[in-house]
């Protein structure tokens, strides 16, 4: 067979290969042949119009006063039994126990699993899923629950609206230690290639999220992973947690995407999604703008003098709207009497004229 023959007997076996390929066993990436962009391909739900992440523009959200605070149930009774964590190539999922669950929403959800996203290089621009007002945090969690009320299990639950509840938890990077994510962040390096997997001891998981679970996003949108199934309740708390550098440093810097027996290692870094367009949804908040508004020790010094100046100016008023009634109370008494006996208080008036202007007096 000559080398024209080959080549073209190649490109057939490739035209007839790739279709075959089922969706999941392709290895998609965050960018390269398989990157973001062409994840629709493969994916069609990717391509979908209620997508995740998104940028959450605050003056374009709705305050939707039923939204009550979230409720983790069971977070903290972890038990005895160790946690798995593993590096799926994509990010470092940790189970979590079936009696893990979620209320506040309008069924009860039960905990499967969360995860991270993260960027590269520490405190820089990316790392989280979500945005708001156009600017990323350092990284972001996600607890992922599935609907239980309604179905029997995840893989059931993760292709029907209403199938999953997601926590997105917005990361940020400041001076202290964040001792809670020292629970996963210590046992990173027994994981560090992709396949690989670990027990780690069983922690607090309640104590990984913000401490206010009353103020949130609330939206419909999508797994942030192929295959991007539209089937997440999203809940993207307004409060962020904080972790130092050296930690966002370790999330960034100790896994690979790559398995161990290849021989080309690949930091894994920079897993996260694009935002997506809204595309005519709507992002809710638990709380107003007002409230949600934190204030500076400025604002409230401005608010006490404020409220002083209106308590001294009401008190102007009040006191200027008692005399005005008791003038006006002494006019009519005086108007009475002047019914009375006409002659006598115009004569009186004449008086009193006179004696109020000397001057006119001829
Ligand atoms: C999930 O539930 C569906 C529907 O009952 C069932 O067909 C499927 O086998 C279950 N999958 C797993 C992984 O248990
Ligand atoms: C999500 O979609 C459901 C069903 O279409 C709708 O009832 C609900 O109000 C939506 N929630 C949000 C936050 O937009």
């Amino acid at each position: 067979m000559d080398t024209l023959g080959l080549f073209m007997l190649l490109i057939l076996l490739f035209f007839q290969w790739t279709p075959a390929l089922a969706a999941e066993e392709i290895t998609w990436t965050y960018s390269g042949l398989v990157g973001q962009s062409e994840w629709s391909e493969y994916f069609p739900d990717c391509g979908g119009t209620s997508q995740s992440p998104v940028d959450v523009m605050t003056t374009q959200t709705k305050y939707d006063p039923s939204l009550i605070p979230v409720t983790p149930l069971g977070y903290s009774q972890h038990g005895n039994q160790p946690f798995t964590m593993y590096n799926n190539g994509h990010t470092v999922v940790i189970e979590l126990p079936e009696w893990m669950g979620l209320g506040g929403l309008p069924w009860f959800f039960t905990a499967i699993q969360m995860h991270l996203h993260w960027g590269n290089d520490g405190p820089s621009p990316g790392g989280s899923e979500h945005t708001i007002n156009g600017l990323s945090a350092d990284a972001e969690l996600h607890v992922v629950h599935y609907n239980s009320e309604l179905y029997p299990n995840m893989s059931a639950a993760m292709t029907q609206k209403d199938g999953l509840a997601v926590l997105g938890i917005l990361i940020v990077t400041g001076e202290e230690t964040n001792p809670a994510f020292n629970n996963i962040l210590n046992y990173l390096s027994r994981i560090r290639h992709a396949d690989q997997k670990a027990f780690i001891p069983a922690f607090d998981v309640q104590s990984l999220l913000p401490e206010d679970l009353g103020r949130y996003y609330r939206y419909n949108g999508s797994l942030t992973t192929p295959p991007c199934h539209q089937s997440v309740i999203w809940t993207l708390f307004h409060k962020r947690v904080q972790i130092s550098v050296a930690q966002l440093l370790k999330l960034e810097k100790i896994l690979y995407s790559s398995k161990a027996e290849e021989t080309d290692r690949m930091l894994l870094q920079d897993n996260y999604r694009a935002t997506q367009p809204l595309n005519h949804r709507v992002i809710f908040t638990s709380f107003s703008a007002e409230s949600g508004k934190e204030l500076s020790s400025g604002e409230v010094t401005a608010i006490v003098i404020g409220v002083m100046c209106g308590c001294v100016g009401l008190a102007v008023i009040v006191r200027f709207i008692v005399k005005t009634i008791r003038t006006k109370d002494s006019g009519k008494e005086k108007e009475e009497k002047q019914d009375m006996a006409m002659n006598s208080t115009s004569e009186a008036e004449k008086k009193e004229e006179s004696l109020l202007s000397p001057q006119s007096v001829p």
